[in-house]
Parts: structure tokens; C-alpha cells; sequence
């Protein structure tokens, strides 16, 4: 059975999911689209050489009886609105980060899909589909590097536009930290404190750049992550693992290592988009997979409200400079 998708958003993410459910993964057509700008949403499934329904709103591509399965890729207040609706729908739904704009928000998602009585939501963390996050996950839970003790980590981007501010380095860049470093210790964070270094002078006014945000977790993990997003020389995730009998670390993306001109060199990619193509592959495939298997088992509602609370309570040390509290009520049976 071929699983019939429709898309809500087509703009960059949005056409790539496109792309990949058409020409790259099994089982799944997109056969419906939407966008507040519709040209531009037939424009990109002609470039795209793909037939798919247009319509004006997403409402009607959940609604639509040719559509088993939605996407959410339109921009991050739409989140929360259209997973809802997806779910009084009893459609399975791929929501993009963020599940929606607070924790409140996600909460009710969380509770509308409790109500459902069955998982229906997978939420666009895509880390946990990445092959060196899987192989550094599998160190720690063969114990081959005995008990974690702490985590080093960094996120930086080449550079960011004016539009970005000091709170997106949290709800934007570190989002992805806040989902796998639980996945990858499955613990929980207790507290966190941001600290500023030295302002780098490739920032603009309304972005302190770079930034260290400290976590400590409920078995007493130490986390540190840097978030530095005008670092100018490509796109790096770094995550080293201190354990009490080794240390593991994240591999490197596989690239041609050069001797030339008296140097020996390795290219570091730029581009987000490539440094995880093959996980979104991946994360895509396993809905695809997991809706005709009947049960969801990617990052779920859960795990979108759990990166929101931390977000909320990183956004909070921001300001306060002081240690912040993380209060995660208790995970409900429906998620174990
Ligand atoms: N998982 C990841 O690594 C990752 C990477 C990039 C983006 N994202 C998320 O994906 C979402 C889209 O990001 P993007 O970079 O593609 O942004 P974008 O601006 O390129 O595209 C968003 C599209 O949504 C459309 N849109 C807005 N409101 C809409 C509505 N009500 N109905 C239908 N369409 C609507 C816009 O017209 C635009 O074409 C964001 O929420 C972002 O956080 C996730």
C-alpha cells in the first residue's frame, strides 16, 4: 500500500521532505500540498516534477479524503494548530520542530493526543536518526564507556541573519541538543545557568554571540554546550561523552582527507542541510514505516513538551544569569 502524504508548508524544508518522500524514500507519495503562497507552492512541485493537489489551506489537505498522513513544515506559530487538528482527525502527523510556540502549547497537543488513545504525532527531531548519535548511544547503553558522568558539546553555524536573536539560539540551534541529550543519556535535566563570554564582533546588536549553557540532570550528569552562531568556518556539531571508564565521541561526517601544498586536510561542511541529509532520510522513512506498522515510534509528542519546558527555563537563565529549575511533571504511562 502506497501511504498518500499532504504537505502543509513548501517552503525550504518543506520541499525537501517533498523531494525525499517522492524520489528518495519507499512506500509514500505526496499527493496533496498547501502554502499561504500558493504560487510559490505549485512553482516548487513543478520544479520538483511532482502531481500534487494544491490547496489555499492546510485545513483542507488534512481534510482531504485522498490524505492518510500529514506533514507540517509551514512556519513554527502553525505547529501547534495543525498537529491538533491532524489529531481530531485521527491522522498520523510529522510535525517540524518546534511542536508548537511554549510549553503550554505543546501540553495540549501531549493531552489531545492522550485523549486520542493512540500515538499520532512524530515530532521532526532528527539527531536521534543520525548515524554517529546511534553509534555514540550504543557505547554508553553496551556500557562500554561505564557510566556517564559528564558531556562536552557545541552546536556552531557559519553565520545567522540580522533576524536572529538571543533567544533563538535556544528555540532554533539548541532545540536539537535539548532533544538528544536526553535521548542519548535517557535522563532528564534538573537545572541550567547561560553564561556569556566575550561578544564575538561578527554579531549584530540584537544577538550576544557566543553563548554556554549548563545543565545538570536528575542522575547529576554535567552538560556543557556552546551555541555559537557567527563562528565564520562551518557547520560543527561536536557531543564527547566523559564516562567513568572512557570517553566516546561523536564521529566526524566522512570526508577526503587532502595532502596538499604541505598540509594535511579534511573539508568541514557548511550547510545544515547536508550535515543530516541522511537522518532526515531515515526519520522519514521510519513514519512511513511505522504508520503501516500501526504504532509511532519516533520522537514523540512527549519529547516535543519535555525540549519546550527546557527551552522555556534556558530562555529563563538568559536573563536572570542565575541557575534555573527545569519542573518536568512526570512522564504519563501512555508514552513509557
Ligand atoms: N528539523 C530541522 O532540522 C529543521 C530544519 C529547518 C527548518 N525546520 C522547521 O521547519 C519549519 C519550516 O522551516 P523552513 O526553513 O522551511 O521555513 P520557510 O520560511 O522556508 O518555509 C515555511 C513555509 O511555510 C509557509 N507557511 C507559513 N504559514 C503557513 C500556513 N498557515 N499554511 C501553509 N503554509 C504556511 C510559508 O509561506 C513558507 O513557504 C520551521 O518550523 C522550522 O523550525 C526544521
Amino acid at each position: 500500500m502506497t501511504l498518500k502524504l499532504g504537505v502543509i508548508g513548501t517552503g525550504a524544508i518543506g520541499q525537501e521532505h517533498i523531494r525525499r518522500c517522492s524520489h528518495v524514500l519507499q512506500g509514500a507519495q505526496v499527493v496533496a500540498v498547501s502554502d499561504i503562497n500558493v504560487d510559490g507552492a505549485r512553482a516548487a512541485l513543478q520544479r520538483l516534477n511532482i502531481e500534487a493537489e494544491v490547496f489555499e489551506n492546510g485545513h483542507d489537505v488534512i481534510h482531504s479524503p485522498n490524505v492518510d498522513a500529514v506533514l507540517v513544515t509551514s512556519w513554527d506559530p502553525t505547529h501547534e494548530e495543525f498537529t491538533l487538528a491532524a489529531i481530531a482527525a485521527g491522522k498520523p502527523v510529522f510535525c517540524e520542530k518546534p511542536l508548537a510556540m511554549s510549553a503550554e502549547g505543546c501540553r495540549r497537543v501531549v493531552d489531545a493526543e492522550i485523549q486520542a488513545g493512540k500515538r499520532l504525532v512524530q515530532v521532526g527531531f532528527m539527531r536521534p536518526y543520525d548515524a554517529g548519535y546511534r553509534a555514540l548511544k550504543k557505547v554508553i547503553t553496551d556500557g562500554d564507556i561505564g557510566e556517564p558522568l559528564m558531556l562536552h558539546c557545541a552546536h556552531r553555524n557559519p553565520t545567522v541573519p540580522e533576524s536572529y536573536t538571543t533567544p533563538m539560539a535556544i528555540t532554533n540551534t539548541l532545540i536539537h541538543e535539548l532533544d538528544v541529550l536526553r535521548w542519548l543519556t535517557s535522563d532528564d535535566y534538573k537545572t541550567v545557568q547561560v553564561i556569556f563570554p566575550r561578544v564575538t564582533s561578527k554579531t549584530h546588536g540584537q544577538l550576544k554571540d557566543p553563548q554556554i549553557v549548563l545543565f545538570e540532570t536528575h542522575k547529576g550528569v554535567r552538560i556543557d554546550v556552546e551555541i555559537f552562531v557567527n563562528c565564520a568556518y562551518g557547520y560543527d556539531i561536536q557531543c564527547e561523552v566523559v564516562g567513568e571508564e572512557g570517553i566516546a565521541r561523536l564521529p566526524e561526517p566522512s570526508s577526503v582527507q587532502l595532502r596538499k601544498d604541505a598540509r594535511l586536510s579534511n573539508t568541514i561542511l557548511v550547510d545544515w542541510k547536508d550535515r543530516f541529509i541522511e537522518a532526515y532520510d531515515v526519520e522519514l522513512q521510519a513514519f512511513i514505516n511505522d504508520i503501516k506498522a500501526g504504532q509511532l515510534t519516533g520522537p514523540s509528542a512527549w519529547d516535543g513538551f519535555a525540549a519546550s519546558v527546557a527551552a522555556d527555563a534556558c530562555i529563563k537563565a538568559q536573563s536572570s544569569g542565575a541557575i534555573e529549575p527545569v519542573e518536568m511533571p512526570p512522564r504519563p504511562a501512555f508514552y513509557n
